[in-house]
């Protein structure tokens, strides 16, 4: 079919040629009915008329929202757990995650105000965990139900001389809904007005009744600060994650879901990766939200350049062709052409979204005036 043009094609499918010209410029390309089409043109054609081509990618079938991928058993292999710190504003998330990193991340911070995840890896008696910081700001409630989705712990954080607020009820109920276990800091115990027995009967009224008085919710009582109780809440969270027994298969494409994603001046389109299973590798051809690549540089949290990247780990990766947002999913596949055929129909899709929307223009009402 090499070279056929899109007045051929039209012809083949039963379709006019403008349509033929109307679904690539969706694309970004501009077409006549005599040019020739290469062969991801004439496949994603192909697919957009739900037709048996070559090489055809059953794009439907991949439900990036919702992947489900069953390994064997005996494929399955330990994997790192990801921990999310959450809470109200101010309550000590980053401070918290700061003491356990033992680096300067609070000071760092614009306002000291989280602004988006941040995601560090740490290791605690010798094993690995990730960790995902989230902002406390009503604003920001996304992006803790995308933290809490991401998430095998959720760890939250509530000051002990200030208590229960909207944004620690709003976490608990995150973590409620992705049903992962809870184990809560009740954090600033230095401070003049700590009450840790308070902040256990306002938890308790939310539904997270402490263990000592009977139910079944971990309580540790911490300063971030002055790093008191820290090794306690560690060695809790290695027992949560054994009880868990989280598994992965490192032997497969990976996928996984971005943290964040930027745009850098001198990088382009930067994503902060979480993988969740298989291993990812420099120069894997990748989608990743509606945007495509080949992951070009990959760093690690500590912003070293590795090669691979295991299940549970956090990774910054460049070689996108757009940004991709907090939330969106990622896969890899086995070649460039696959990851650029279903990234432009993920983005047409997008496109075509956005504009019934009316968030775009309307690329329906530009095609009739040409
Ligand atoms: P957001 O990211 O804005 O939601 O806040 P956060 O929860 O990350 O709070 P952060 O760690 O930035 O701490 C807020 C303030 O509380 C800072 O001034 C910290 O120094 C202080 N703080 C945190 N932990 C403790 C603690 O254990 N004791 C005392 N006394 N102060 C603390
Ligand atoms: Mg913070």
């Amino acid at each position: 079919e090499e070279g056929i043009t899109v007045g051929e094609l039209a012809e083949k499918l039963g379709q006019t040629p403008a349509n033929v010209i109307k679904v690539l410029f969706l694309l970004g390309t501009m077409v006549t009915i005599n040019s020739a089409l290469n062969d991801e043109q004439v496949e994603l054609i192909c697919l957009e008329y739900g037709c048996e081509c070559e090489k055809h990618i059953p794009v439907d079938e991949i439900n990036f929202e919702n992947i489900e991928v069953v390994d064997d058993e005996k494929d399955l292999q330990p994997r790192c757990p990801v921990v999310t710190i959450m809470g109200h504003v101010d309550h000590g998330k980053t401070t918290l995650l700061d003491t356990i990193r033992k680096s300067a991340v609070v000071d760092g911070e614009f306002g000291g105000i989280t602004q988006h995840i941040g995601a560090y890896q740490v290791e605690v008696n010798g094993k690995k965990v990730t960790f995902l910081d989230t902002p406390g700001h009503e604003a920001f409630t996304a992006m803790r139900a995308r933290g809490a989705q991401v998430t095998d712990i959720v760890i939250i954080v509530v000051a002990a001389d200030d208590g229960v607020m909207p944004q620690t009820k709003e976490a608990i109920d995150h973590a409620k809904a992705a049903g992962v276990p809870i184990v809560v800091a009740i954090n600033k115990i230095d401070k003049e007005g700590a009450d840790p027995e308070r902040i256990k009967a306002e938890m308790a009224e939310e539904g997270l009744l402490p263990e000592e008085w009977g139910g079944d919710t971990v309580y540790c009582e911490i300063s971030a600060k002055k790093k008191i109780g820290i090794e306690e809440l560690l060695e809790t969270l290695t027992v949560v994650a054994e009880l868990a027994d989280l598994k992965a298969n490192p032997n497969r494409y990976a996928y996984g879901s971005v943290v964040e994603g930027k745009l850098d001046k001198g990088r382009g389109a930067v994503a902060t990766l979480l993988v969740e299973n298989g291993t990812l590798r420099a120069s894997d051809p990748i989608v990743v939200g509606a945007a495509f690549g080949r992951v070009r540089q990959m760093l690690d949290d500590k912003g070293r350049v590795i090669k691979e990247a295991l299940p549970g780990t956090p990774v910054e990766i460049t070689g996108l062709n757009e940004v991709p947002v907090a939330g969106d999913k990622f896969m890899v596949f086995e070649s460039e052409k696959q990851a650029r055929s279903v990234g432009e129909t993920r983005m047409k899709a997008k496109i075509e979204k956005d504009r019934n929307s009316g968030a775009a223009l309307s690329l329906d009402d530009l095609y009739s005036q040409i």
